[in-house]
């Protein structure tokens, strides 16, 4: 059965070129960005794999582990991430899984056979530290996707796990952020001493807790 939002991230064992891991012992305490490209030695998926090695520091300031995924062998990702040091100027700095026998894919639902019968789309799944599906994003095989927006997403899951918030529409970290649906204005006078604005009596706004 496909996986939903709060589900349990499944478990494996796989192969990836920085050797053999257990994907909730690699995890840990971490946060963790698990993300599929649809094949090795291909121009969307080079600048993507380049892109997130160039601001893997922000991944690592947020306390989040990122590791790639396809369905091509770790031999083959290793040949290919010299051309992606080479070309995107950034050598990949995270670990890759090989899955030619599409045992994660699979557990992830990451082929959709309609769009692609033997290759991963473009899944990225953000697992938090309870080992939970926080986020699944599923783009196209055409479509580079757009990991600031991955970062961002981060941003707003680690402040609202940590305060009673909800985060706007193309909300940015220091923004500010909205007083959850489910707390009364009496509980908020508790946990927001700041003070709120009222905009409607559901839409109340306060300045981002944490800053
Ligand atoms: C690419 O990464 O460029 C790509 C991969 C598979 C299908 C189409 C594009």
């Amino acid at each position: 059965m496909a996986l939903r939002l709060g589900d349990d991230a499944p478990n494996f064992t796989a192969v990836t070129t920085q050797g053999t891991i257990h994907f909730h012992e690699w995890l840990g305490n971490s946060w963790g960005v698990l993300f599929s490209h649809p094949k090795d030695f291909t121009p969307v998926c080079t600048t993507e794999l380049g892109y997130v090695a160039r601001i893997k520091p922000e991944f690592d300031r947020r306390n989040v582990k990122v590791i790639g995924l396809s369905v091509d062998p770790v031999d083959s990702h290793v040949k290919w991430e010299h051309d992606i040091e080479e070309t995107q100027g950034t050598a990949v700095n995270f670990p890759m899984i090989g899955d030619p026998d599409r045992a994660v894919s699979t557990l992830y639902d990451m082929i959709h056979p309609n769009a692609n019968d033997s290759l991963t789309v473009r899944s990225v799944f953000v697992i938090g530290p309870d080992k939970k599906v926080k986020l699944m994003i599923t783009y196209p095989a055409s479509t580079g996707r757009n990991f600031d927006e991955i970062l961002r997403v981060i941003d707003s899951l680690q402040l609202t796990a940590q305060y009673k918030v909800a985060t706007p529409a193309n909300w940015r970290d220091g923004d500010d952020v909205i007083i959850g649906a489910a707390v009364s204005d009496e509980d908020a006078t508790t946990l927001f001493p700041q003070g709120w604005t009222t905009v409607k009596p559901y839409l109340r706004v306060l300045k981002q807790p944490n800053r």
